[in-house]
């Protein structure tokens, strides 16, 4: 699958919060030697660095200087696990915390840090093969991708695994928390001006609510290959 006819394949993975993206995304970037672009992450280290500035969240002036002059780099540890760095500062886990998830729906409305971050995201994929996932690759970022994949799960679902997720960090959030939490996610990634989460028309619709990531994974790693031979590889 790595020998491929094209100079680039970008695969734009799309999707409400908890849906699954980032765990897939992963994995299939660590299963086809392919980059991972996780544009969430890079939104968080702006928003976990306006948060440690004290920068408030509705001056986009000072949020676009941040995300103008930050050094987002992604690097891969030996245990396969990419890392986040900020300004040379591995802040993988830092960029999770519950602050980070409230302050980054803010920070990654305004316009101008989006013009920036997709600049940014462009520029990652010139020339190689990458697994790009966010809420506005396959119709803002990458409208010419390879393949387009729409994943989601239920909003239930979907609360449940960030809970868990949060609850195995130590963090003390009850699921109901999580579930008002994610609504509100939900409603401003789906309502903000500047590039709502959209589905492509020509995406593929993976409903993940009852699949294992592995199962999710196989299936895109199927899709690849078919677009691969209508590519005439
Ligand atoms: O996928 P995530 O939870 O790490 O995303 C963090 C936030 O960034 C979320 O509020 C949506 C936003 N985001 C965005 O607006 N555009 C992207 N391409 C990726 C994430």
């Amino acid at each position: 699958m790595n020998a491929l006819c094209c100079r680039r394949f970008v695969v734009a993975i799309d999707g409400p919060a908890g849906a699954g993206k980032s765990t897939v995304a992963k994995l299939l970037a660590r299963h086809l030697g392919w980059l991972h672009i996780d544009t969430g992450a890079m939104y968080r280290a702006v928003a976990l660095k306006a948060l440690r500035m004290k920068v408030p969240l509705d001056d986009e002036g000072a949020l676009a200087t941040i995300a103008s002059s930050v050094r987002i780099e992604f690097s891969n540890s030996p245990d396969g696990i990419q890392r986040v760095l900020l300004d040379g500062e591995d802040v993988t886990e830092a960029i999770r915390t519950p602050d980070v998830d409230e302050a980054v729906s803010v920070v990654s409305a305004h316009s101008a840090v989006r013009r920036i971050m997709q600049g940014l995201q462009r520029k990652l994929v010139e020339g190689v093969h990458a697994i790009a996932e966010g809420r506005d690759m396959q119709t803002v970022v990458f409208p010419d991708a390879e393949l387009k994949i729409f994943l989601t799960a239920s909003l239930e679902e979907r609360a449940k695994r960030r809970w868990l997720e949060l609850k195995s960090r130590g963090y003390d959030v009850t699921l109901e928390e999580e579930l008002k939490r994610t609504e509100e996610r939900d409603r401003l990634d789906a309502t903000r001006v500047d590039s709502p989460l959209a589905m492509a028309s020509d995406a593929v619709v993976i409903d993940t609510t009852h699949m294992t990531p592995q199962e999710v994974v196989e299936h895109i790693i199927a899709l690849i290959a078919q677009r691969l031979r209508r590519h005439g590889d």
